[in-house]
Order: structure tokens, then sequence, then C-alpha cells
């Protein structure tokens, strides 16, 4: 049975060109720097970004966790959205490890305003923690995959730089935004002082994201990488698939944006599925199939038994997204495994 696998972009395998990339990488120890193709690769991001610097890093945890730690001192607040990732999915790291606090903002699909920022920072009491960092998800993974606008990001940037605030953007699929709206990284990377973002996502790579800043944050990440055990040896087979990624990868992430539309258009149109069209901006899905009569974990089972893999989003939300193993035939499939065999189960009739 042919599996289709929308449980996440993260599934992507390197392509033939980055397996051959990794073969010929010029190779040294990149925790003294001397990687050669680690520092071409941190080159170009920097570049690609406008900023001074870069930093290669092990995961996107690893990279917003890093950031935080360089732009923070315990006791710290950092402002982010309710449903960021770094509050939701990154184990508590940032108290645990950073020693900072999260302060969280109701956004609209993942967006927030200025005034919002405002409203959030504290004001000079003995009592407070400072807010010391507001941090922005581009695209937002959790309001399903949706994207901030530069006008957005500058608008938020504004306050909390008004307000002595740093801006961190984790932009792990910040590409996504850039192609769905059409603009260049630097667009929305002039305006923040950091930003990390995934090679392992939509790019396709297998490891590795990257921050990007001024080259004196960028150094106090490389201790702080250190620290957390990312200090890496010859990192440049992690490394030549990311040059291959930002040379050629990024344009290609519009067809994932067409077949993610696709599959919402049909998914919508299915009785019991709801879904707000207007999140679908990038390459996540996210539907409520509380009206199937299944919650997210019976619909998922049904449709692996049927060879359909999909990620759990909470209780009656389950996620699906597009990525580079997936055509617009599989959407059809999915969505015909979807209507033909999941929903036989409507009403829990077969409850797994
Ligand atoms: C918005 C966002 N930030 C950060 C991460 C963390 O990336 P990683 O899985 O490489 O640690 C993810 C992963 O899905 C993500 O979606």
């Amino acid at each position: 049975m042919k599996v289709i696998d929308l449980r996440s972009d993260t599934v992507t395998l390197p392509t033939k060109e980055m397996m051959d990339a990794i073969a010929r990488a010029g190779l040294g120890d990149d925790v003294t720097g001397n990687d050669p193709t680690v520092n071409a690769l941190q080159e170009k991001a920097a570049m690609m970004f406008g900023k001074e610097s870069s930093l290669l890093v092990t995961s996107g945890t690893q990279g917003n966790l890093v950031s935080v730690m360089a732009h923070c001192r315990p006791g710290d607040e950092v402002i982010m959205e309710s449903e960021a990732h770094m509050y939701y999915y990154e184990v508590g790291n940032i108290s645990a490890i950073a020693g900072v606090i999260p302060r969280l903002i109701k956004g609209d699909h993942g967006t927030f305003t200025g005034q919002q920022v405002q409203d959030a920072a504290r004001g000079d009491d003995l009592h407070f923690p400072e807010s010391r960092l507001l941090e922005i998800e581009n695209t937002h993974n959790r309001a399903g995959g949706t994207c901030w606008t530069p006008a957005q990001v500058a608008e938020v940037a504004k306050a909390a730089h008004d307000l002595g605030m740093k801006v961190h953007i984790d932009g792990a699929r910040i590409f996504n935004a850039c192609v769905a709206l059409d603009v260049d990284v630097k667009a929305y990377a002039r305006h923040v002082d950091s930003i990390q973002f995934c090679l392992s996502k939509g790019l396709s790579c297998p490891v590795g994201s990257m921050v990007v800043g001024d080259a004196d944050f960028i150094e106090v990440c490389r201790k702080k990488r250190k620290m957390v055990g990312g200090g890496m040896r010859q990192a440049g087979i992690i490394a030549a698939p990311g040059i291959v990624a930002l040379d050629s990868m990024i344009t290609r992430l519009k067809e994932d944006h067409d077949n993610a539309r696709r599959l919402a258009a049909a998914l919508e149109a299915i009785d019991g599925i709801k879904l707000d069209m207007s999140t679908v901006q990038t390459n996540i899905v996210v539907t409520d199939v509380s009206g199937t009569g299944m919650n997210a974990e019976e619909f998922m089972a049904e449709a692996k038994k049927n060879g359909l893999l999909l990620s759990d989003f909470g209780p009656y939300q389950v996620r699906l997204v597009t990525h580079r193993g997936i055509t617009a035939e599989d959407v059809d499939c999915a969505v015909s495994i979807i209507e033909d065999k999941v929903l036989r189960c409507k009403g829990g009739a077969c409850k797994i």
C-alpha cells in the first residue's frame, strides 16, 4: 500500500543534489570555526537576510533557545503569541534552561498588534520582571501556517524597540511566508534583531536550522550553542545540503502551497469536516473533525489503516501538511481515503 505522509514537512528526504553535495563537502572542525562548508552556509544565510552574521544550529528548537539565552537574562520576560511553538512545543526550555518566563498575547491568526505589545509590556515596577524580548512566529504553525506581512512585523517591532525590547522571529517556515506573499526575506529581517529558520522542513534538508543577527549577538549564540551541546565538529555534512536548499529549494515551496489549497478546498466540502480557508495561506491545513463523530485520535487511526498519515493538533483537530514528497495526485488520493474510508466510521460506528 502506498503511504501518503501528511504529518509534517519534516518528513522530506534530502534530494540527490543534496546527497552529492554532502559527499563533496570540504570539512573541518566547526567548533573552532574551521569547517569551510559551514562557513560558506553561514555567510550565505547572513547575506540573504541582510544581517552581519549567522550560525548553524542543530534544530529550530535549539536556534530559538540560544537566541533567547543570548537576548535575555534569567528572570526576564519574553512576550509571544499564546499558541507560539516556543511556548507550546519546546519542552518549556526557555524557562527550564534560559530562566525566562513567557507572557502571552492572544493573537488573531497568529498575529497581534503594536498596541497589544504595549499593553503586555511591563512597566517600571519593583515587582515586575523585565520585558526583554518580543517573539513573533512566521509562519504561525498552530494558527495554520499563517503569514505576518512585513508591515505587521514592522509595527510590532517598533512598539517593542520603543519599549527597549529586542525582537526575535521564529521563522521555522519564514520562506513559506516569503513565497506566499512574494516578499524578500530582508523585508522581515530589517525590522528585527534575530531570526531562526529551519533547513529541515519544506526546504528538505536532513538536519539543521540557522540563526541570523548582528555579529556580536551571533558570537553570544555560538557560546550558548556550545553550552547546550550544539557544538558540532565536521558539520559541513549538514551545511552542504543547506547551501543547496538556499540556492534551489525556496521557489519550489509554491507547489506545496497550491497543493495545500487544493486539499483544503476538497476537505471543506466534506460533511463533518470544518476548516477556516482564510488560514490556508501556506503548506498547513488544520481541520476540526468533531462533526465526523470521531475524535482526532480515532480519525487519524482510521486514516493510517488506509495508508494516510496525519498529525494530531488537539482533541478534535487534525493537521495536514504538504511538502516536496506530495503531488496533486497524492492530495486527491488523500481526499478519497478520507471520504471513502475514514468517514465510513462517521458517528463512531467502527470505533477502534
Ligand atoms: C514554528 C516552529 N518553530 C520551531 C520549530 C522547531 O523546529 P525543530 O523541530 O527543528 O526543533 C518548529 C517545528 O515544527 C516550528 O513549527
